[in-house]
């Protein structure tokens, strides 16, 4: 098996921790554990032992997650290094090679990246931006096979911070279940709504449903390797054996300091200051865009520290992404490495005096084209 290059994380991996400004991530600005435990926790942490733990997440933690899923309980959840962990497990153990995949583009190609590697084929189906970058129902329909196993979304989406809409959920939920597929829902930008408005989430509205999310975006905490795996418990028992293979189990004080930080109260607050960062950068990005003479413009995300904008220049994604990085030295992201040229993605999850330097930057380098 060879697994094809994954072009978006290797150009971030490359530069990112080289350039001055990096507007390449999703999430929000990190947060330090003194900002969101208490000194006697800070001090109970340091005292705690790091032995292997769990494999499958502790008691209390998959207790916590089951908090973020009505109907779930502990042996619904395993406990995986970051959503991308969970992605992997989630394809390794439910597909075979020649099995059908229906997939959401523009996307984070991890998925179909593995999905391919594995001799899935892979049926990319994509969102209108005229509709919202929403799917279009019947097309989904026509698209459907016997070999389909699996309908794979990413909700919110990365990169257009689009939600799927209550219709098309219903939608996908039923046709999903007429032709005995899997639901695969990446849910790891869930929690960052611009509204504040938690989006619904795909699990338990079917049998046959994944669900994957995690502590890197809404939670500012990608630095924990954080996520997990929601599903029925025959699954997560598959899952768990793979797991074996792959991390064995998480970093214990990862699991530790979720499991602090998933209470209500806490998860409330953290949640709160996620909204407010958000919505107040999306405003600088906008009248940033907005002073540009037309050479970008952007449908308004819903969700995640993401904004997919449309090029209007007779520019690919790839140069004007090469171009801004080699001479300007700022990250970003081209539409391309999502699977759609003609945009590209920028990260306005930074500390707002550090985007609006980054986007000055951006902006004399546009004017130099
Ligand atoms: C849609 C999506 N899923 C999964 C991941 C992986 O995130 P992590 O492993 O940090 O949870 C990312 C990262 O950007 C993402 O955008």
């Amino acid at each position: 098996m060879k697994f094809e290059e994954f072009e978006l994380e290797r150009n971030q991996s490359l530069f990112e921790h080289k350039v001055d400004f990096n507007l390449s991530e999703s999430g929000l600005h990190p947060l330090p554990l003194k900002d969101i435990l208490t000194r006697e926790e800070q001090q109970s942490l340091l005292d705690t032992e790091l032995i292997y733990g769990y494999t499958k997440g502790t008691p209390l933690l998959r207790d916590r997650i089951t908090g973020l899923y009505e109907g779930a309980n502990r042996e619904n959840i395993l406990a995986t290094s970051g959503s991308a962990e969970a992605n992997f497990i989630a394809i390794m153990t439910t597909l075979n090679p020649g099995d059908e995949l229906i997939y959401m583009v523009p996307n984070y190609l991890q998925i179909r990246g593995i999905a391919r590697s594995c001799g899935v084929k892979v049926i990319e189906l994509p969102l209108h931006e005229e509709l919202g970058w929403q799917w279009d129902i019947d097309e989904l329909r026509s698209r459907i096979s016997k070999k389909t196993k699996m309908i794979a979304v990413c909700h919110p989406n990365n990169p257009t911070g689009s939600i799927v809409s209550a219709d098309n959920m219903r939608g996908i939920i039923d046709i999903a279940s007429e032709n005995d597929c899997w639901i695969l829902s990446d849910e790891v930008y869930r929690g960052a709504e611009l509204n504040g408005i938690e989006s619904p989430s795909f699990y338990g509205s079917y049998e046959k449903t994944i669900v994957n999310a995690g502590l890197s975006k809404a939670y500012r905490l990608p630095g924990l390797r954080l996520g997990w795996t929601v599903g029925p418990r025959d699954y997560i028992e598959k899952a768990w054996a793979f797991h074996d293979y792959t991390s064995i189990s998480i970093a214990f004080h990862s699991d530790w300091v979720a499991s602090k930080i998933l209470k209500k109260e806490r998860r409330k607050e953290i949640l709160g200051g996620t909204k407010k960062h958000l919505n107040e950068n999306l405003n600088t990005l906008r009248e940033w865009v907005g002073s540009l003479d037309g050479k970008l413009s952007m449908n308004l995300p819903q969700a995640g520290a993401i904004a997919f904008v449309r090029i209007h220049m007779n520019e690919s994604s790839e140069k004007l992404t090469y171009h801004i990085r080699d001479n300007f030295s700022v990250l970003l992201t081209a539409g391309k490495w999502f699977g759609l040229e003609g945009f590209l993605r920028f990260g306005y999850g930074p500390p707002n005096q550090y985007l609006s330097a980054a986007l000055e930057r951006i902006g004399t380098s546009l004017k130099k084209i």
